[in-house]
């Protein structure tokens, strides 16, 4: 039997603390689904299909990461998905609580299925997609704490918003 994890979230957008953990997940297991939640934030930056192109163009020499959506309740695709973990990473004590009360509940739902968490590498350990989002927004740089397609589209995304407070209505 293939051991098949899912690497559920937002990532909006995807940050190199994510390509770390799906690195390290894609070693460990057969198969590891980064599954994109879709009905989290009602104004995402990047829309659900820019986020799986993002994830497919990151990891296209990963043949074992593959990019989906999902809605309802995880336990249900893991399921669907015949997958035994879920992978979830742990940047700091902070993460804790509501890691290991999610990790609970799932259990609950579904005692099969088993959370897995890893840490990042140490320069990601502060890096997180709503940080990421406000340093953009206000104009800072994220060079390397996203991947190039991020980057490249993060850039986009700055001029549109530089370019609608300037011009004249
Ligand atoms: O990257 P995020 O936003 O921290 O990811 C949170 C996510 C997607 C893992 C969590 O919100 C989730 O699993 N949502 C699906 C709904 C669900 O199953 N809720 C009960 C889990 S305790």
């Amino acid at each position: 039997m293939p051991r098949i994890a899912v690497y559920p979230g937002s990532f909006d957008p995807l940050t190199n603390g994510h390509v770390d953990i799906i690195l390290r997940g894609a070693k460990l297991f057969d198969r590891i689904i980064v599954a994109v939640l879709t009905n989290a934030e009602k104004t995402p930056l990047f829309s659900v299909d820019e986020r799986l192109a993002i994830i497919r163009e990151t990891f296209t020499d990963s043949p074992n990461v593959e990019a989906d959506e999902f809605s309802g309740l995880l336990i249900d695709y893991a399921r669907d998905k015949h997958a035994s973990v879920i992978v979830r990473g742990l940047r700091a004590v902070s993460d804790f609580e509501y890691e290991m009360q999610m990790a609970l509940m799932n259990r609950h739902l579904q005692p099969a299925v088993e959370t897995v968490f890893m840490m990042p590498a140490e320069q990601y350990t502060y890096v997180s997609s709503r940080l990421i989002k406000e340093v953009v927004a206000l104009g800072g740089d994220v060079t390397g704490l996203v991947p190039d397609g991020v980057q490249a589209r993060l850039a986009s995304t700055a001029r549109l918003s530089s370019q609608k407070r300037t011009s004249k209505p």
